[in-house]
């Protein structure tokens, strides 16, 4: 699916002494397959914009596009094109309604018209995708579980739709390290295996560099960065001034470059800097 936003413009509270505005003038084009990166400080707008790309709000200027089609509409082609889209919001709970999980995640494939055998596929494979026994957590209560597992229970209600594009909210708030690591690992693995489109919003530069392969910056509700996630990630004046911090490993390749090192610092992850720092001492080494 080819997501477009043209001259896309959203104020909240429009006409009102609250009005807010979030989106100025954010033109985008998202092709089948990519890996996107949503970043930006908090308020900067990125909430807003995957909720415009899934159709789910009204723009005040400017529309956005879903294979050619106006998302927000109520029409039955715009209706079909949004079901194609996942979107895991930001806090799970804002999700959540079934008395159980089972027929949480079976809630989308049903409306889908599907038989109840294969709602019962779709939940189980969904759950286990997820990391979630089927066996064990399909009676629970979803409002009695841990932030964590709530997460993946509404991701499991997603997934269960088969969507073309998932978007995801900042996916790994509210989860320990490993519960991230192991989520982010799914993540890409669901990405290879189904083929989807995948747009990510974080203020998480590690989770992103480990994810994505574009990086779309927002700042006070302008895209102010669209690019490879190497080259906007590893630019720190870029992301200091957009009131973020720079990745652990490019800070690292910054501050030996200080110290007269002669390292490349476009190297987002740990391995790779590593590689890096072993590569210029053995240069360093041969010199000598
Ligand atoms: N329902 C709303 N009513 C009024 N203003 C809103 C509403 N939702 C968001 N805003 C405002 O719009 C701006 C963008 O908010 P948004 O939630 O898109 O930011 P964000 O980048 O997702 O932030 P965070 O990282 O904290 O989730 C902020 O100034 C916010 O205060
Ligand atoms: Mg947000």
């Amino acid at each position: 699916m080819l997501i477009e936003a043209e001259n896309l413009n959203h104020t909240y509270a429009l006409g009102t002494p609250l009005a807010q505005v979030a989106l100025r003038d954010v033109n985008l084009q998202i092709g089948p397959g990519e890996r996107v990166g949503i970043l930006g400080a908090s308020g900067s707008g990125k909430t807003t914009l995957v909720q415009h790309l899934a159709g789910l709000l009204q723009p005040t200027e400017g529309r956005v596009l879903l294979d050619g089609i106006v998302a927000h509409r109520r029409t039955p082609a715009a209706l079909a094109q949004r079901r194609r889209i996942g979107i895991a919001f930001q806090n799970p709970e804002d999700q959540i309604f079934e008395q159980t999980v089972f027929r949480e995640v079976a809630f989308g494939p049903r409306n889908l018209g599907l038989s109840q055998a294969e709602v019962a596929t779709r939940v189980a494979w969904a759950l286990e995708l997820v990391g979630l026994n089927p066996t064990l957590m399909g009676g629970r209560i979803p409002f009695a579980l841990s932030g964590g597992e709530m997460r993946r229970v509404a991701l499991a209600g997603i997934l269960a739709m088969r969507p073309h594009v998932l978007i995801l909210d900042e996916p790994t708030a509210g989860l320990d390290p490993r519960g991230r690591q192991e989520l982010l690992r799914r993540v890409k693995r669901w990405h290879q295996e189904m083929g989807l489109t995948l747009i990510v919003v974080s203020h998480n530069l590690d989770e992103l560099a480990r994810l994505v392969e574009r990086v779309v910056l927002l700042k006070a509700g302008r895209v102010v960065a669209d690019g490879p996630a190497r080259r906007v990630l590893s630019d720190a004046a870029l992301l200091r001034s957009a009131g973020l911090d720079v990745p652990h490993s490019v800070a690292l390749l910054h501050a030996l470059r200080a110290a007269g090192w002669p390292v490349r610092t476009d190297q987002l992850l740990p391995e790779e800097a590593a590689a890096e720092i072993l590569r210029v001492r053995r240069a360093m080494e041969e010199i000598r």
